[in-house]
Order: C-alpha cells, then sequence, then structure tokens
C-alpha cells in the first residue's frame, strides 16, 4: 500500500503549491469508503473557496497524474482514493508472504533513518512504580520499537528520578526513626520512612532545613551519606528492573538524574559568565519568554541555599545527550502535569543558544482515574502499578475460569498465561486511548474476552494458530506437512480469494506500514492499536462469512495464506505494542 500512497502524494504535490506528506492523507477506518483521503477543508480555507470544489477540480487534475490502478472519486469536501482490488490483493500478500515465517511486512531496513532519542518511564526512586509510569513506559516503548522497525536510530533513556532533596529526607528520616529498619531494606521500608518524614515535618518544619543539609551534602560528594543514597538507588533499580522484564521493555542507558550531577557546578559558572544566569532573591535564575515574545515564569537553576534543582539537571542532561548521541529528534514522554516545566527547559536550552533545542518535544500523556473507591481516595494518584497489575491477573483467572471449557491449563500455565493476557490488557487499554486524555480504568472494560481489548488481540492471534493447526491435522499426512507448515504466497491460488470479505481483510492488512508510520508521525501508538481492532474485526466478518477448512482444497489453501498473512500481521502488530502472545487461550 505504500507504493500507491506514495503514487497519491507524488501526483498531488504536482499540483499543489505546498508540499503534503503522509500525515495529510487520512485512511478512512472502512476500506469501502476508499483506501486513502484526502480532505480540503485547509486549501479551502486558504484559496477562500468551496471545499467540494476543490475537490473537484483536484479529481479532475490528477486523472492524468496517478496510475490507473488507483480510481479517484470524490464526496462532499473529500477527495477519495480506492486501489482496484486485483492489483491490490497479489501485491500485499506476497509482500505479507516473501519473507520467512517473522512477519517483516513494513519493516525498514535498520539504522537507515534519523537518530531519535526518547525518554520514557523515568520513575522516582523513592516513590515506586506507579500506575502514571506505565503511561510513559507503554507509550514510550512502543514508539521506540515502531521506530526501530521502521528504520530509525532509536536510543532510549531511562531518567530515573534519583537525585534531589528527597534523599536527605530520607537520610533524616533513617537516622531518626529507622531504627528497626532490616539489614537489607526493601523500596517498600524506604518509601514508608519517607512518608513518616512528611508527616513528622509538618509538626517539626526543622526537618525541612535538616533534610536540605543532607542532600548539600549529597551534592558534595559526602562520603557516608553517598553510600547510603548508592544503596537505596540499587534496591530500586533493581524492583524495577523486574517490572521491565514483564513488560518487555529496555533502555540503552539508564542515565538518572545523578547521572549528569558533574556538568552542574561548571555549566551554572558558565551561564553566570555569559550574563544568562542572573541573582534573585539570592536564587539564579533564567528570564524567559515564549515564542510568541510573551513573559514566561523565569527558570529557576539554583537555589538560595546553592542546591540544584530538577530543571537544572533537565538542562544539563539535554545538552550531555546532545554531544554524545547528534539526535535529530528527542523526544520526552512525561506526564502533561509537566508541560510548563519541558517548555521553560526547552527555552532556556535556546537562549543558551543550542539550536536543536527546537527537535526536542514534550509527549505529554494524562492521568488514571479510578472507579474503584479503594484506590480514588488514594492521595496524588498514589496507586502502584504491580497492585493494578495483580487485581487485573485475578480478574483475568476468573474469567479464564469461566471459560476453560475446550482448553486446560495446568497451574503453572494458568499462571503464565494469566499474567500475560494481564499485562496484554493493560497495555492495550493504556495505548488504545488517544494519550492526552485522562484515563477512566474500569477492570470490566480492561479484560473484557469480547470486547475491544488486549485480551480479544490475542485471542484472535491465537485462533489464527488453530486454524492452521487444525488444517494441519486435517490434512493427508504428506501433503499437508508440505503446505501448511510452511504457507508462502502462491499468486495462481490467491487469485482465488474474491469474496468481498476477503478482499476487505487483505486490503487492511495491507495498511500496516501506514498506520506504523502515522504512529510516528503523530507520536501516537494508538493509531496502531486502533488499527489492529480493525484487523480483528474484519478477521471476524472473513471467518464467519468465508469457511476455511472443508473446502474445494485449492480454496482451503488460498484461505489459510490469508489466515496466516492474518496472523503474521497481528503478531507483529501486538510485540510492537509491547503485548505478550499467549501460545493457547
Ligand atoms: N521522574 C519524573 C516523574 O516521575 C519524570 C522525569 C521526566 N523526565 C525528565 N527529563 N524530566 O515525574
Amino acid at each position: 500500500m505504500e507504493r500507491f500512497e506514495k503514487q497519491i502524494l507524488s501526483g498531488l504535490n504536482q499540483i499543489l503549491d505546498s508540499p503534503i506528506t503522509t500525515k495529510d492523507l487520512e485512511i478512512p477506518s472502512d476500506p469501502n469508503l476508499g483506501d486513502f483521503a484526502f480532505p480540503c477543508f485547509h486549501l479551502a480555507k486558504r484559496q477562500k473557496k468551496n471545499p467540494a470544489q476543490i475537490a473537484k477540480d483536484l479529481a479532475e487534475n490528477l486523472k492524468t497524474l496517478i496510475p490507473g490502478s488507483i480510481e479517484i472519486s470524490t464526496l462532499g469536501a473529500y477527495l477519495n482514493f480506492k486501489i482496484k482490488p486485483h492489483e491490490a490483493i497479489s501485491s500485499i500478500l506476497a509482500s505479507i508472504l516473501e519473507e520467512d515465517g517473522l512477519g517483516h511486512y513494513g519493516e525498514l531496513t535498520q539504522n537507515t533513518r534519523n537518530t531519535w532519542v526518547i525518554e520514557y518511564s523515568s520513575p522516582n526512586i523513592m516513590k515506586a512504580f506507579l500506575i502514571s509510569h506505565l503511561r510513559s513506559t507503554a507509550l514510550g516503548a512502543a514508539l521506540s520499537r515502531i521506530g526501530r522497525f521502521r528504520g530509525f536510530q532509536v536510543i532510549s533513556i531511562n531518567h530515573l528520578g534519583d537525585w534531589g532533596t528527597q534523599f536527605g529526607k530520607l537520610a533524616i528520616a533513617i537516622k531518626l526513626y529507622g531504627q528497626h529498619l532490616p539489614a537489607k531494606p526493601t523500596i517498600h521500608d524506604l518509601v514508608n520512612l519517607y512518608v513518616r518524614f512528611h508527616k513528622e515535618a509538618e509538626k517539626d518544619p526543622t526537618l525541612e532545613d535538616q533534610a536540605r543539609e543532607a542532600f548539600l551534602k549529597l551534592e558534595q560528594d559526602d562520603p557516608e551519606i553517598t553510600a547510603f543514597w548508592k544503596q537505596c538507588v540499587e534496591t530500586a533499580t533493581c524492583d524495577f528492573k523486574k517490572i521491565y522484564e514483564k513488560l518487555s521493555v529496555h533502555f540503552d542507558y539508564y542515565w538518572g538524574e545523578s547521572f549528569y550531577k558533574h556538568l552542574l557546578t561548571p555549566m551554572l559558572e558558565s551561564l553566570k559568565r555569559k550574563k544568562l544566569l542572573i541573582e534573585s532573591e539570592g536564587a539564579w535564575i533564567v528570564p524567559l519568554t515564549d515564542e510568541f515574545g510573551k513573559d514566561l515564569t523565569p527558570c529557576i537553576l539554583q537555589k538560595k541555599d546553592g542546591a540544584t534543582i530538577y530543571a537544572t539537571r533537565d538542562v544539563a542532561a539535554a545538552i550531555y545527550r546532545y554531544e554524545k548521541l547528534r539526535f535529530h529528534r528527542m523526544s520526552y514522554i512525561v506526564g502533561t502535569d509537566q508541560k510548563l516545566h519541558f517548555q521553560q527547559v526547552f527555552s532556556v536550552l535556546k537562549k543558551i543558544g543550542h539550536t536543536w533545542a527546537s527537535n526536542c518535544e514534550h509527549i505529554p500523556f494524562g492521568m488514571y482515574r479510578f472507579k474503584d473507591a479503594k484506590m480514588s481516595t488514594r492521595q496524588g494518584n498514589f496507586v502502584t502499578f504491580e497492585e493494578v497489575l495483580k487485581l487485573t491477573q485475578g480478574k483475568v483467572k476468573e474469567l479464564m475460569e469461566q471459560r476453560t471449557l475446550q482448553i486446560t491449563f495446568n497451574e503453572n500455565e494458568k499462571e503464565e498465561v494469566s499474567e500475560q493476557i494481564a499485562l496484554g490488557a493493560l497495555v492495550f487499554f493504556d495505548l488504545r486511548a488517544d494519550p492526552i486524555k485522562d484515563i477512566d480504568f474500569d477492570l470490566d472494560r480492561v479484560t473484557d474476552f469480547e470486547g475491544e481489548t488486549g485480551p480479544y488481540l490475542q485471542y484472535a492471534h491465537t485462533r489464527c494458530h488453530s486454524i492452521l493447526r487444525k488444517a494441519k491435522e486435517s490434512a493427508p499426512n504428506k501433503i499437508g506437512d508440505k503446505i501448511y507448515d510452511n504457507i508462502c504466497f502462491d499468486p495462481s491460488l490467491v487469485l482465488l480469494l474474491s469474496q468481498k470479505e476477503e478482499i476487505l481483510l487483505i486490503k487492511v492488512l495491507g495498511r500496516f506500514p501506514l498506520h506504523l508510520e502515522r504512529a510516528l508521525e503523530f507520536s501516537k501508538a494508538s493509531q496502531l492499536a486502533n488499527y489492529l481492532i480493525d484487523i480483528t474485526k474484519a478477521f471476524g466478518a472473513f471467518y464467519r462469512e468465508c469457511h476455511v477448512l472443508g473446502q474445494e482444497p485449492r480454496l482451503t489453501q488460498a484461505r489459510l495464506i490469508l489466515v496466516e498473512a492474518t496472523r503474521r500481521i497481528l503478531a507483529r502488530g501486538l510485540s510492537l505494542l509491547g503485548i505478550p502472545l499467549p501460545k493457547k487461550m
């Protein structure tokens, strides 16, 4: 389908005065309406003309510029393009099945495109891995995987929150109330003490001063507090890594905030010399204006007591990363509540003269809201990922028990599969939503095996498998092995696929690369997640209307080719989103 898309773009670009790209071509969710659509509203506004008329004129002019395999029509303000079925079918199925069973359709050669730094997850050592960190982690990891698959040189960074006054607070808390701490405290032990500190500090404000002093000592490399800090970071990182393993998430660099600590003083000195950093009420700030010249809240880089802050580390981190990695794009996947922070950081970088700062972007996301009363009353959305996972897995087990009519699981399998399904359910629910909106967590909806959910997609994938397996079992031995073990493209067979549902499914499958590219352009994994739902719908219709097994052998074979193509795209799409594939469900 990418070939057709290129032809359409090239045709349009020969006529239009300002160039358009992939982003400007829509993909109607129902292929019956067309394979691509070009809305003419923008043009109409610019040219002050009727959009429907523009669409008509464009259609007329395009006729000679676009190959005959693409039909052009108009519907109101839309210019629609439809690829003639016989052109589409062979080329799509051939490319999906061309390679071995891994599903490389839509893959571009590794590292042939720009360097893209994606920073995501970045939990705070003192706050455990919260459900809000799942948002950043799921989206960041999905964009990284899709980016790599599409040829970008993706570099992923975990900016752990491992520096700051909180360590001063914890050190004081341990000194004052840590007598009963086990020799090897867990992260939860530490978090509890940290919480206790805050309670006590409400009664005794001098505790805050003590904590600040302790942090200052840490910044000055005091050996005792440094050793203590190191231990906290190791304990927490070890816990985080267990979660990452479950989620199949990996980072090229764990460069936490502390990683940049030795760059801070030289940076501050240099900014002071250049008079970019000015003194204000004892603190050091960079005065800022936004892109329209309006005043923006100034960015503090050094506090009155000489300590650095979160923003200081972010400015130093960005400069370091650029020097080391020479990225073309750097994305920070962080909650919407930090919008101002990133505006400030990027503005400071620009003010220093780093033109590459305009290639830095904040990809924001909304919060989780819980219906469940127990969770929603929790202060500051303080719900950990692990408790949500446990809750979800429990529900999945219940559902599995109700469903296991044909399939039996032993205890180990049940544990493994229920975790895979629960993870798939959570990750999919998260990614399917528009990242910018808040998420209403509803356990029944998350785990609904029949709804538009992760489990439903996982199930569609196992169903493709089981059809292929059954085909193999029912076929006469020799031929069976040959045909069904390694299903390959056969041009004469696929010509038999001419039913409405078959053609629709093939066309939907062919859209895979288009959606991947759009997911990257819009920084939205939901583009891929929703597309996978479209596949399962088209597959469902195909399976209802077109029986696969027990048909005239060549027709069965042709349909098996289609089942295998569906299986490959689903498997690849789910893996790119980070959704595990259970063997049976
Ligand atoms: N640790 C922060 C948090 O959990 C997120 C870090 C975001 N990244 C950054 N470069 N500031 O809220």
